[in-house]
Order: C-alpha cells, then sequence, then structure tokens
C-alpha cells in the first residue's frame, strides 16, 4: 500500500480525505474488531480513523463468529458511530457450514452505494435538534435514579438526518453508544436540567426538534454531598418535578418549526399518545409500545405508529432501528416541503 511505500508518514490521513466513500469488504471478524475499538496496527484501521466520508463494511465470516456476542457488539458500535451495514448473506459458507456470514455479493455491495449515493438529500441546509438516551438524576455521590434507554433510537435518528444532509446537534444523556458522523455535533449531558438547557439553547436557531430522549419526569429534592449511610429504618427520597423539555419546546416552537414528540406507552397507548400531541404542541408523535416484542428500550430493532395532529395514524413493521430512523426522517422530510 502506498501508506508503507515510503511517500509519507501521512499517507492514510490523505487517503481518508481525499475519498468519497470507504468501503471495508471483506471486513472479517478481526478487522470489525479493531474498527470498533480503534485499534490501529494497519494501513485499513489508519485509513479508517482518518476518514471523514462516509464507511461502508460487509462482514463475512463463519456464523459462529457472526452470531458471537463480542462480533454482535462490535458491529452495534460500529452502526452507532455512523458507519453503514451492509448485510451478510445467508448461504454456504467457506468452513462448509450453512449460515450467516456469507458477504454481500459484489453486485448488491454496488446497489447499495448506488442507492445511498442517488438517496435525494432531503433534509439538506436544514438543522435538526435530536435529543436521545436517558438522564440520570443524582441522589449522591454513588447513586442515581435512571432509566433503560440506550440512545440507540436518538443515534439512529441523528446518522439518517445527518446522511439526508442535515446539521444535527445531538443532545445526548448517558449511554455507552455515541456517534462520530461528520454531520452531526454531540452534546453530552447527564440530569434533565442539562438536556433542557442544551435543548432551549439550540432550537431557536433549528428547523425542528425529534425528542426521542426518555426524560427522567423528577429528581430528588436535595443532593447528599456525602455517600448516604445505611440504617435500619425505610429510608425516603423527597423528589420533585423535572422540567418538560418537550413541553416548553412546543410552546416556544415558531410557525416555521417543526417538533416531534416520542411517546413510550404501557397501556392505553394510542389514546396516551394523542393526549401528548396536544400537551406538548407536537406536529406528530412517534408511538412505541412496551408491550410490543422488540421494541423500544436496548433493541436493536422498534416496531413505531406515527400520529399526526389530525389524529391519522400509519402503522409500520418491527424494522431495525436505521430503517425506523429512515420512516421519521421521511415524515419529517415531508412535512418541512409542504
Ligand atoms: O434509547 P433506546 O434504548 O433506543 O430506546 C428508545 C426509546 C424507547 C427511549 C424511544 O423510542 C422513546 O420512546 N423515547 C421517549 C420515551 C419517553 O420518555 O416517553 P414519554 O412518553 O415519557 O415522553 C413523551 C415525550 O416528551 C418524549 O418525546 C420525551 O422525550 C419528552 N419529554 C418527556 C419528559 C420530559 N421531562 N421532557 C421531555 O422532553
Amino acid at each position: 500500500s502506498s501508506v508503507s511505500s515510503g511517500e509519507g508518514w501521512n499517507n492514510h490521513v490523505e487517503m481518508g480525505l481525499w475519498a468519497d466513500a470507504m468501503i471495508v469488504a471483506p471486513a472479517t471478524a478481526n478487522t470489525l474488531a479493531k474498527m470498533a475499538t480503534g485499534i490501529c496496527d494497519n494501513a485499513v484501521q489508519a485509513v479508517y480513523l482518518s476518514a471523514r466520508c462516509p464507511v461502508f463494511f460487509a462482514p463475512a465470516m463463519d456464523l459462529d463468529m457472526w452470531q458471537h456476542p463480542t462480533t454482535q457488539g462490535n458491529v452495534e458500535r460500529l452502526i452507532s458511530f455512523g458507519n453503514h451495514m451492509i448485510p451478510v448473506g445467508f448461504g454456504e459458507l467457506a468452513s462448509g457450514l450453512t449460515g450467516e456470514g456469507r458477504m454481500a455479493e459484489p453486485e448488491d455491495i454496488v446497489t447499495f452505494l448506488d442507492n445511498f449515493f442517488d438517496k435525494e438529500q432531503k433534509l439538506s441546509g436544514k438543522k435538526i435538534l435530536i435529543t436521545a438516551g436517558p438522564t440520570y438524576e443524582k441522589i449522591d455521590p454513588v447513586r442515581f435514579i435512571g432509566n433503560y434507554s440506550s440512545g440507540k433510537m436518538g443515534i439512529a435518528l441523528a446518522n439518517e438526518a445527518a446522511d439526508n444532509g442535515a446539521q444535527v446537534y445531538l443532545v445526548l444523556g448517558p449511554t455507552h453508544l455515541t456517534t462520530d458522523h461528520p454531520g452531526v455535533e454531540v452534546i453530552n449531558v447527564t440530569t434533565a436540567v442539562e438536556m433542557r438547557d442544551n435543548s432551549v439553547r439550540l432550537f431557536p436557531d433549528c428547523d425542528a426538534g425529534i425528542l426521542a430522549a426518555a426524560v427522567a419526569d423528577y429528581r430528588p429534592k436535595a443532593y447528599a454531598e456525602q455517600k448516604i449511610k445505611k440504617n435500619d429504618q425505610d429510608f425516603t427520597i423527597e423528589l420533585v418535578e423535572n422540567p418538560d423539555i418537550a413541553k416548553e419546546l412546543g410552546q416556544s416552537k415558531k410557525a416555521d418549526q417543526l417538533l416531534v414528540g416520542f411517546a413510550l406507552e404501557t397501556q392505553s397507548e394510542e389514546a396516551n399518545a394523542k393526549a401528548k400531541i396536544k400537551k406538548k404542541n407536537f406536529d406528530f408523535i412517534v408511538l412505541n409500545s412496551l408491550n410490543d416484542k422488540g421494541a423500544g428500550f436496548g433493541y436493536d430493532t422498534n416496531k413505531i405508529s406515527i400520529i399526526g395532529k389530525d389524529n391519522k395514524i400509519k402503522n409500520f413493521e418491527l424494522k431495525s432501528k436505521t430503517e425506523v430512523a429512515g420512516d421519521i426522517i421521511d415524515e419529517l422530510a415531508n412535512r418541512l416541503e409542504g
């Protein structure tokens, strides 16, 4: 490779900046692991770390290696960073076994790239605020009140909006996931108050807001500076109301701004979601229910309904959160145009 050809130490940087796309195919378990953790001991990894262009990877390995939790965890991280996976195929593998893990056919890789680059830049010139992840409300230096949000849904939305040309502010609660998509500015926060302050600061400059965060409605009234000691009695934490970010943005919203909410429900899903549209002045709401298998917190998939102000409902199948984000961004882009 030219990196080792003696032309200079920084050729990987030049390549990373020069390319319009980087394709890693076949992406072995080893290569995926290095990409996911930043190990930089060869030219591919050095170029990958320097690349500012969209990166595509086409995994190829034996079925058990593909299914291994380490591999799946690495793929999850790479997708959350904003890289694009070209799905593996099913069939006969080099080992003679049959299963998932075959590299996508070269023609399919080309088609994937064609579709990606043909994609209209539906949100070009638009600025979008997205909230994602949980909030942690501090009790004392070692404890907090939180929830199970992983941030995956909101990160997928941020990557999808940026792929469509938007400039994205992602206000992200505490999670191990993030993105390094060049179109996304990540603002890391911990508490609902911090999430509110950043959202209120950024929203006036935006064309739309998408509120995918699971925000704690309450926080402890007092923060104990020292670790609270156990004694032999029951213990009560007094809670006070947190700011309702959605409601505040809904009230301040200008005529040309759109606001999209989420509703995570466990019962009377539609009725609760419709009430939230009114209460928070959303243009539409994305409903997901904890009663649907594979939907909601943590999963790589989600099953949503989009409900408009006019109470019209569009139901979608269970899909990857990346595909769900595509459906939501389509809806937003149509409404921003219309
Ligand atoms: O992060 P993942 O693991 O991928 O999971 C995704 C998700 C389930 C968290 C996501 O899809 C989702 O449903 N997010 C909203 C969860 C929620 O808290 O909904 P809610 O019904 O409590 O709130 C309604 C809306 O008001 C939401 O848009 C919420 O962001 C917003 N809100 C709520 C309370 C508050 N204090 N401020 C807010 O802005």
